[in-house]
């Protein structure tokens, strides 16, 4: 497995990060995991058991709410008062008349960022929605030319720059099989997603590229240590994609499914955390950070996060830096935030960077909460066979092949969404 270890942290392709494994000494041996104690969702700081769904929501949620912003995404700004956007085309016959494709054009803090709608052609009432942030321009996932190329961001190395360039017409519709577009519209519903550079350049160093610095107070030049990182900026946008949303009468904004998959799963994870209006949240192979239970030393670590990708958090979360079991919180509790709306967590098996059995146990801790609340957690502790999925009002499942987002998972979050949204 050592030699397999190879530090890539480029994006290789133009839709899936290569899924970096770069720490030498990275445990793969899952009967070398140490024993750990996850922290009780369900103890108050105080001690006091919670007991009942109005101390869950009023007391112990805020609570791990807070250890969040304070110790790992950071501190977001509040929403701004007025939404400010422009529907910039509506065309009504797109992808073959199948689909209505908006453009909208989003103005956080007065950078404008692209929002692509896709709505199912004929529909008679407001339509659910999948929303999320993609690691390329909107064109990678639109089959026809009507969406405009995006910018591009790169780094030469070699030089320290950071590149931003137009990206080529070779690159419409390159993604396309990762959003499954003809199976969520045949379904009847929509799709919204941004392409999340827009929002921050994914590259260490590209903080003034992005809308953070459009927050700074007066002298401010860099974030405080409990302030967004970019994962904070990422989730916060999402928000502003659903402020979007509750205003298209065309949208059931009730009904709006959060998907991302690996940083930007970790991304959605943080968004539905904080945004209860988000009615499902699907973590696509989010890892470290995200749905995978910190305290396993399997896979990824805290202190790979933090040193390969010192943006995405905010500072104080270093703290915890080969300290993971000082954690007061871990992802399970995340998880828990998301409670009771529906929430589906995904595995690749060979995705082992990620910790599949990590993410399973985020899922299966986070059920007391949900249980609490009256749903329904995964009601086991057995990790299913690839191909097995689990679906109550948490779900999961592990598939076989790597890093990705395939039909096969889109299969599974649309059978679960049409179940959630009956
Ligand atoms: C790297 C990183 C992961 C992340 C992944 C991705 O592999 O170590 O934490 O989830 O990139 O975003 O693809």
């Amino acid at each position: 497995m050592r030699n397999n270890l190879i530090a890539s942290l480029a994006l290789l392709s133009v839709c899936i990060p290569a899924a970096s494994q770069g720490h030498p000494d990275a445990n793969f041996d899952e009967a070398k995991v140490p024993k750990y104690t996850l922290p009780d969702p369900l103890t108050l700081q105080n001690g006091d058991k919670v007991k009942d769904a109005h101390t869950w929501v009023n007391k112990r949620r805020p609570e791990i709410l807070a250890m969040y912003q304070e110790d790992v995404f950071g501190h977001s700004p509040a929403a701004p008062a007025k939404l400010e956007y422009e529907v910039v085309s509506v065309e009504k016959q797109a992808l073959g008349g199948k689909a209505v494709r908006k453009l909208i054009t989003l103005s956080l803090a007065g950078k404008k960022v692209n929002l692509l709608l896709y709505l199912p052609a004929g529909a008679t009432k407001p339509v659910p929605v999948f929303a999320g942030l993609w690691f390329a321009g909107n064109q990678t996932v639109a089959l026809d030319p009507g969406v405009p190329l995006s910018e591009e961001w790169s780094t030469d190395r070699t030089a320290h720059k950071i590149i931003h360039k137009t990206a080529a017409e070779s690159s419409r519709g390159k993604c396309a099989q990762q959003w499954q577009v003809d199976q969520i519209l045949a379904h009847g519903y929509g799709l919204a997603i941004v392409y999340y550079e827009e929002i921050e350049p994914d590259i260490p160093g590209a903080l003034t590229y992005g809308i953070r610095p459009l927050f700074f107070k007066p002298g401010q030049t860099i974030p405080l240590a409990s302030e967004w990182g970019a994962i904070g900026a990422w989730a916060w946008s999402l928000s502003r994609v659903m402020d979007y949303l509750e205003r298209d009468r065309d949208v059931d904004a009730k009904r709006v499914a959060l998907i991302g998959h690996s940083r930007l799963g970790k991304t959605a994870l943080w968004a539905g955390a904080q945004d209860t209006r988000f009615s499902i949240v699907i973590s696509n192979e989010s890892g470290e950070g995200g749905a995978a239970i910190s305290r396993r030393d399997f896979g990824e670590r805290t202190k790979d996060l933090n040193t390969h990708f010192p943006h995405w958090f905010d500072s104080n979360f270093s703290q915890y830096n080969d300290r993971e079991n000082s954690m007061p919180f871990d992802s399970h509790m995340l998880l828990s935030l998301i409670a009771p709306r529906g929430l589906y967590v995904a595995s690749a098996e060979g995705d082992q960077w990620s910790d599949p059995r990590g993410e399973f146990l985020g899922a299966v801790n986070a059920g007391p909460v949900y249980e609490l609340l009256g749903k329904k957690g995964l009601g086991t502790d057995r990790m299913p066979a690839v191909h097995q999925p689990i679906m109550h009002d948490i779900a999961y499942h592990i598939r076989a092949g790597k890093h990705d987002v395939t039909a096969y998972d889109w299969d599974q979050y649309l059978k679960f969404a049409t179940t959630q949204w009956k």
